[in-house]
């Protein structure tokens, strides 16, 4: 079997190019959508997030999950900064949920409680992509909506804490290549991954039919 995090890699190579190429994300990144836009999809984010690091402390002693929870990835706080600025101080009393990120969610927290393997293929999807193409949409929304580089609207984005993302995404996926699991484990976590892409797919989709482009 291959190094694992190069199975898991390759394993969502295709649906990375959708979600990338995903009319939401493309108009998004086109510069083609308003903030309101913008606001719901990080209001989205608010609750996957919560729903990784609500786990942190159960998991943190878990021989699968444990090693992958690290305070500098925690973005709950960044993304309730960003909501602020983006909302108003309100902003609790008029966030909802998709469905689709309803679901996303629940699958999280379901992992999270029953399946560490599971959690780990959620985690790697958002984090290590955030660290990546995340850099890429930030550079995007401080440019199209005017946010201070780096700063509220766009904290989401911004690890304060990782001074260098290329050597921390080095460790993290030997982190993967570590995992204490077998292989027929490491094939139930590259399915469920694949999963975590359909669930962000959906949301993408989701969004695009609350933000159609008039065109
Ligand atoms: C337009 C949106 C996106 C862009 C421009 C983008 C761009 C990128 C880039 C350039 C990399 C490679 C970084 C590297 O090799 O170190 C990457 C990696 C990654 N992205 Fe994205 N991405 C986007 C959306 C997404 C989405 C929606 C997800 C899933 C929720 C995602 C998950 C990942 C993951 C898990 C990796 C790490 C792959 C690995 O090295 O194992 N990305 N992305």
């Amino acid at each position: 079997m291959d190094a694992f995090s190069t199975l898991i890699r390759v394993a969502s190579q295709e649906q990375h190019t959708e979600a990338e190429t995903s009319a939401f994300m493309s108009d998004l990144l086109g510069g083609r959508l308003g903030v309101e836009a913008y606001t719901r999809y990080t209001e989205q984010l608010w609750f996957v997030y919560r729903a990784l690091e609500d786990a942190a402390d159960a998991l943190r002693e878990d021989p699968v999950a444990g090693p992958f929870i690290r305070p500098e990835l925690m973005r709950v706080a960044e993304i309730e900064r960003d909501l602020a600025h983006l909302i108003g101080p309100g902003w609790r009393e008029g966030v909802t949920a998709l469905p689709a990120t309803r679901a996303y969610a629940d699958r999280v927290a379901q992992c999270a409680r029953s399946w560490p393997g599971g959690y780990v293929a959620h985690h790697y999807t958002r984090y290590l992509g955030d660290l990546s193409g995340g850099q890429i949409i930030r550079d995007k929304a401080e440019r199209t909506w005017g946010f201070e580089r780096k700063g509220d609207g766009v904290r989401f984005y911004v690890f304060a804490d990782i001074a260098n993302p290329a050597a921390f995404k080095r460790e993290y996926r030997e982190l993967l290549d570590a995992i204490a699991a077998d292989d027929l484990e490491k094939r139930r976590i590259v399915d469920e991954c694949k999963r975590a892409f359909d669930f962000n797919g959906a949301v993408f989709r989701e969004l695009g039919e609350e933000f159609p482009l008039s065109a």
